[in-house]
């Protein structure tokens, strides 16, 4: 079975060498060794100042909307995973959508603005696939308007806009190591924060808003990394740059040997590209559906990634419709890309895909 993902796995050994350290040291979690490690090494690599390890992606965008207080009405993409959209809903904030730009296929700012009400405290874009928005265009919208910005960056590891970090714009980024990502900590997420002032109420709020013995401040949860996942994040990062050149091999050859069929989501031309994804536009629903059906049937399974799209989510009010982005959700499909992907398993997915799209022709 070839899926749309497959989860990397560092070398077993040096694992469990981490792993015989957590024994010994009897600290399984509560912001241990090894999670202090990670962030460090993260916040170099990353080139981000601030970064706070946390259990999930989800939790970090809960744990960003509570550190900034947000409230009433956030302005957000229809088109990402539903947990930008349902966090915010679970935390009192309701989502309102901007529909997306049909090319980037992230939220398009010429739609933000006419959406702003004296109850908007924020906006929630996301880099999707791990390519950048129109960072400085929402940036100039937020300080006008004196919103928020929260930034989705779970696809956006590693990624570089204008010669830094991505993850520099906006109040907060928020990313997701769950096992399928580039970059993976079985399951985890992280915050950056850029105001150094918010850092430590963020601390806080994932340890069930405690400051000390004697004192909780806040409203928290509880978000803690442990310290097995911090361990695996310690291998992978090792691997990184293999992982990288592998994906870019797969990307670079499905780029150039589906350029004339098919249609590809456009790179923001100041950033860096990390190969995370590789999503297709078909021409239509149908002929979406007949290649998946003929994938499906060879143990190829692709993702209908994102889909449905999130202004149909029936527990949204009010009631919404963003046509761009119903119509892309419906169209598109992202193919398997991992480091472990064989040449002849990828030219097995080529073949399919040229064929059945030439047979609807
Ligand atoms: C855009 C986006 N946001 C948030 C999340 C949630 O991350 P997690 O699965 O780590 O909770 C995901 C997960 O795939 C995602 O793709």
């Amino acid at each position: 079975m070839i899926n749309v993902t497959k989860t990397y796995l560092p070398n077993k050994e040096k694992y469990q060498k981490y792993v015989d350290e957590i024994f010994e040291s009897g600290l399984i979690t509560n912001s241990g060794p090894k999670v202090k490690e990670l962030e460090k090494r993260l916040a170099k690599y990353l080139g981000a100042k601030n970064i706070i390890l946390v259990s999930n992606g989800t939790a970090a965008l809960e744990i960003a909307y509570r550190t900034l207080s947000l409230k009433g009405f956030a302005i957000t993409t229809p088109f990402s995973f539903v947990a930008t959209t349902s966090s915010l809903v679970t935390n009192g904030i309701s989502p309102i959508f901007a529909d997306i730009d049909e090319n980037t296929l992230n939220l398009n700012p010429i739609n933000i603005e006419k959406l702003i009400t004296p109850h908007t405290s924020a906006i929630v874009p996301v880099h999707v696939f791990g390519n950048a928005c129109e960072v400085e265009e929402i940036e100039k919208i937020a300080k006008k308007h004196d919103l928020k910005v929260i930034y989705d960056a779970a696809h956006a590891f590693d990624v570089k806009y204008k010669g830094q970090s991505l993850l520099n714009y906006g109040d907060i980024s928020t990313l997701s190591f769950h096992a399928t990502k580039l970059f993976h900590t079985i399951e985890g997420g992280a915050l950056i924060i850029n105001d150094d002032s918010l850092v430590e109420k963020a601390r806080y709020l994932i340890n069930f808003g405690i400051e000390n013995a004697e004192s909780i401040p806040h409203l928290g949860t509880n978000a803690k990394m442990n310290e097995f996942e911090a361990a695996m994040g310690l291998c992978v990062l090792d691997d990184i740059k293999i992982i990288k050149e592998k994906r870019k091999e797969l990307y670079e050859v499905y780029k150039d040997e589906l350029k004339d069929i098919v249609k590809f989501q456009k790179q923001n031309k100041d950033s860096t590209e990390n190969y995370s994804y590789f999503p297709v536009v078909f021409e239509s629903e149908e002929q979406l559906l007949r290649v998946q059906k003929v994938l499906n049937e060879n143990q190829i399974n692709p993702r209908r990634y994102f889909y449905p799209s999130l202004d149909t989510l029936g527990y949204i009010e009010p009631k919404q419709e963003c046509a761009v982005s119903r119509d892309i959700s419906k169209k598109i499909l992202c193919l398997p890309i991992y480091p472990e992907l064989r040449k002849n398993e990828q030219n097995m997915i080529l073949d399919i895909l040229k064929r059945e799209i030439d047979n609807g022709n």
